[in-house]
């Protein structure tokens, strides 16, 4: 058996150990939120945190998040919006918006360690982070904009 809160609701998995997270929180749990991209920890579109930390739910299995605290998208604004998603609205980053629940995740994980980015910083931890539509100048900016107000 398998407990884990997600969002901040305790919640116990009885079924396969093997099964990623992702199909967890987008079909039992009904967060679609969660993107699936590759499958193969390529993408980052299945980003969520564990922890605090970003992790990829595609490789993730159930089996390894027991005691966990999982975040989706769906609750990392769960008291109002978080700056990241604040900025993302402000610089309008998403065009298709595939790719962006997975990239605030990630930009909200950094923005736990680095208070203040630098280019460089913001490109090392979003490299795994894929936008088909190029969004990677609005993304940059907004990481710095969700910095300024965490500030
Ligand atoms: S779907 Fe998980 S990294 Fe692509
Ligand atoms: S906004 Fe379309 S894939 Fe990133």
């Amino acid at each position: 058996m398998v407990k884990v809160k997600v969002n901040g609701k305790e919640f116990s998995y009885d079924g396969d150990p093997a099964m990623p997270l992702l199909w967890y929180v987008r079909d039992e749990l009904r967060l679609t939120g969660t993107k699936f991209g590759c499958g193969m920890s390529l993408c980052g579109a299945c980003t969520v945190h564990k922890d605090g930390v970003a992790v990829r739910s595609c490789i993730t299995p159930m089996s390894a998040v027991d005691g966990a605290e999982i975040t989706t998208v769906e609750g990392l604004g769960a008291s109002g919006l978080h700056p990241v998603q604040k900025a993302w609205m402000q610089i309008n980053v998403p065009q298709c918006g595939y790719c962006q629940p997975g990239q605030m995740m990630q930009a909200a994980s950094l923005l736990k360690t680095k208070k203040n980015p630098t280019d460089e910083d913001i490109d090392a931890a979003m490299s795994g982070n894929i936008c088909r539509c190029g969004t990677y100048q609005r993304i940059r900016a907004a990481v710095k904009a969700a910095a300024r107000e965490m500030a």
